[in-house]
């Protein structure tokens, strides 16, 4: 299939079902069969999706289609989280013994599944820096499964270069999964680039409107399957209406990141020739250290970027008051413009430091860029910056 991203987000699925265009809820836990043969069939078949909702659901189906097509794997699955996706992916592939790689700059909560809870299991991990190949050639060992990667990274914009990463690990014989959450399948796609498995947080710019938790894993085929028989035992299962919203939200990912993409670069250039912000941090700036290799391979440069002011914390703290249109939430990828100062939401000393020791500042405020009209977010954030200034 040929079509661009937009276009996939349409008509990436083929099913049509009661000649509804949009598909109706299947809100049901289980399915009739009408014969024994039936029921065995629907039983065990892969990805059954009229037998008994765990295993799937035609909802599922339908977005899981789209989500294939858009990320040019052979298959995908949904999952009630995007937590929920990384922990069956890697329960599904990794046994007792195996290691895992993962950045040092990634999502806590990534951090946390290989670092705390893997580890009980016998899986050992080590680090890499997102910024070197070569890192990866220095921890990658016989036993290593899998390679976890995320970019841009959240939260300080680290690019990781996916076929350089992926040229090592296949070298190695290890697999490489990448968290696509922040780029999304319009701004990059890590399969094309040599990935073999992407995984994302429905939850943020694929159901795009704050009303959804939701994850995908998305593959090829064989592995896909082996995930899914995984997810069989795991039970992160997507509600029915949930899927549906998803689907509804994918839809109109291509415009929604065409303003989020626009609307982030603005508002990173208004902010970087601001006199009291002291480092913006955002792929699409050619101040970026690895804006080169974003742009190579990336189509657009996403909605998320972060920054200091001068005035530390407390600062930071103040402008997130002042800000009209922008919302102190825990979360990215929405309509709605959002911010958190990432200090704020650490949890436990451990995972301070490891920020504090990649260059996260206290006062470093994380914006997810909404898709407001551009004019008043760059008001907005001018009469903040006054407001709260310190000159
Ligand atoms: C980059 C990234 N990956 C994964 C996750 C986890 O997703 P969820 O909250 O849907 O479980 C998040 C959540 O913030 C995230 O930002």
């Amino acid at each position: 299939m040929n079509d661009l991203p937009g276009t996939r987000a349409l008509h990436g699925d083929e099913v049509s079902r009661e000649g509804a265009v949009v598909a109706p809820i299947f809100q049901a836990t289980t399915f009739a069969a009408a014969s024994n043969k039936e029921f065995l069939d629907a039983a065990t078949r892969s990805f059954s999706d009229e037998f008994y909702t765990r295993y799937g659901n035609p909802n599922h189906t339908q977005v899981a289609e789209v989500m294939s097509a858009l990320e040019g794997a052979e298959r995908a699955i949904v999952t009630a989280s995007g937590m929920g996706a990384i922990s069956t992916m890697a329960l599904s592939l990794l046994s007792q013994g195996d290691h895992v790689v993962i950045q040092r700059t990634t999502y806590p909560g990534t951090t946390n599944l290989v670092t705390n809870l893997l580890y009980r299991f016998g899986i050992s991990s080590s680090y890499v820096d997102q910024i070197d190949p070569k890192s990866l050639e220095e921890v990658i060992r016989p036993e290593t499964r899998l390679v976890l990667l995320e970019t841009p990274s959240n939260p300080l914009l680290g690019v990781t270069d996916i076929e350089a990463f992926a040229d090592v690990a296949h070298r190695n014989g290890s697999l490489v999964a990448v968290d696509n959450t922040v780029a999304t399948p319009i701004n990059q796609r890590p399969i094309e680039l040599g990935a073999d498995l992407v995984w994302h947080s429905a939850t943020k710019y694929l159901g795009g409107h704050s009303d959804v938790s939701a994850g995908v894993i998305a593959g090829p085929s064989q592995l896909v399957e082996q995930i899914w028989r995984t997810h069989l035992a795991i039970g992160s299962v997507l509600g029915p209406i949930d899927a549906w919203l998803l689907l509804r939200g994918i839809r109109t990912l291509d415009v929604r990141m065409d303003r989020h993409n626009s609307n982030a670069m603005a508002l990173a250039e208004a902010l970087e020739q601001h006199p009291e912000i002291v480092e913006v941090f955002y792929p699409g700036l050619s101040t970026h250290p690895q804006h080169d290799l974003a742009k190579a391979q990336m189509t657009g440069f996403g909605g998320l970027l972060s920054f200091t002011a001068t005035g530390g914390a407390k600062r930071a703290d103040h402008l997130l008051d002042a800000l009209r249109l922008t919302t102190r939430a825990p979360s990215l990828g929405s309509v709605h413009s959002l911010a958190t100062r990432p200090a704020a939401m650490w949890s436990d000393q451990r995972q301070y430091q490891s920020q504090v020791d990649d260059g996260v500042d206290e006062g470093l405020i994380r914006l997810s860029v909404g898709i407001e009209a551009q004019e008043d977010l760059l008001k907005d954030f001018a009469q903040a910056l006054d407001a709260t200034s310190l000159a």
